[in-house]
């Protein structure tokens, strides 16, 4: 073998190393080619064989260009041998991962009653008007519930509501509230004209559950005292209130009717939601829907707090939050809403 016979060997095999090594996929693999670039049966290593028959002078030339190639070749190797170790190891982590998040359990979140957000709505509704909201206790005495509103002890009135008593103080005197009036009282018994409130609140009567009685339910009070108010405001505010909380289309309408502590007194109705005025078995074919009483304060109950009624004027209206809620929901049994079954309650 000739040294340049030696010197092409070389550089074929040194074209081989730089395909081939870079195509390496395993380092199995790249071990094989390193073998059969370097080792004892290579190419490479048996040209070592052919230097004893060449010139003296020619065997450090062919002795650097075997050098040359082995550290050429040992370069490429080592650096593919890297990569591919860190190919490796980088695949292993990726093998070895445990995925340890566990499947989460959801709570459902949880959101106000009905009646506590149509409440919510209708405080706002009136805060928006000029109204304040008051509260009062659901345990009265006989003076708020009755005596204060016009209806001395055995008034016949008094029938009008059945009563829920405590057995606390004398008989009669403590008892459950069967409306919101009481708190008009006790609101008059504390500030001075002009004002104008709503009172929501919880109210118990001795009556038989049926599709719109309960015997715990909820009213929103309305209160208005001041100078020269008239049956004209109560009228609008009426009206005004009704087309705010249902919308364009229904409207309100009052009949005359009776309460001791309103004079005039009034029923408000509103148009029926279900046919829209034109009758249907829910309004019994009226087209109307009957949502609470009214009236202007009635001069002894001014008297019963201490105001001249010769002075004030002031109107009063009270409504069921139950009914509202039946009215614009399309509820059809007061249950629902003590019932406290998720499948309902969740759907508003
Ligand atoms: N308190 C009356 C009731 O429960 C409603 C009402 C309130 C009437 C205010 C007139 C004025 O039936």
């Amino acid at each position: 073998m000739s040294l340049a016979e030696i010197e092409s060997l070389l550089t074929s095999e040194q074209h081989r190393a730089d395909t081939e090594i870079v195509a390496m996929r395993t380092l199995n693999d790249l071990e094989a080619l390193e073998r059969s670039l370097l080792g004892k049966t290579a190419p490479a290593s048996l040209v070592k064989a052919a230097f004893k028959d060449l010139d003296t002078k020619e065997r450090p030339e062919a002795g650097k260009a075997l050098g040359a190639f082995k550290h050429h070749v040992t370069v490429l190797l080592d650096a593919r041998r890297q990569e591919l170790a860190a190919a490796a190891a980088a695949q292993r982590i990726a093998e070895d991962r445990i995925d340890v998040t566990m499947p989460s359990r959801p709570r459902p979140l949880g959101h106000a009653h009905l009646i506590a957000q149509v409440r919510e709505e209708l405080e706002d509704l009136f805060i928006g008007m000029g109204y304040e909201v008051a509260e009062g206790p659901e345990v009265e005495t006989d003076f708020y519930n009755f005596e204060a509103l016009n209806m001395p002890a055995s008034h016949p009135a008094r029938s009008m509501w059945d009563t829920l008593y405590v057995d606390l103080g004398d008989p009669g005197e403590v008892l459950l509230r069967t409306h919101t009036s009481p708190v008009q009282v006790r609101v008059m018994q504390n500030r001075t004209p002009p004002l104008a409130v709503v009172a929501p609140g919880r109210c118990y009567r001795r009556d038989t559950l049926d599709a719109r009685h309960s015997p715990v339910f909820h009213q929103l009070e309305g209160l208005v005292v001041g100078e020269g108010i008239t049956f004209g405001d109560l009228a609008g505010t009426l009206e005004s209130f009704t087309r705010a909380y249902f919308g364009p289309g229904i409207t309100s309408r009052l009949r005359p009717s009776y309460f001791p502590f309103t004079e005039p007194s009034g029923e408000f109705d509103v148009t029926c939601i279900f046919c829209e005025g034109s009758g249907c078995s829910v309004c019994s074919q009226v087209g109307w829907i009957e949502i609470g009483g009214c009236g202007m304060v009635d001069p002894n109950v001014f008297e019963a707090v201490g105001y001249d009624p010769e002075q004030v004027t002031g109107f009063a209206f009270g409504f069921g939050l139950e009914r509202m809620a039946q009215m614009r929901f399309g509820i059809d049994h007061i249950r629902a809403f003590f019932d406290n079954d998720v499948r309902f309650l969740e759907q508003f």
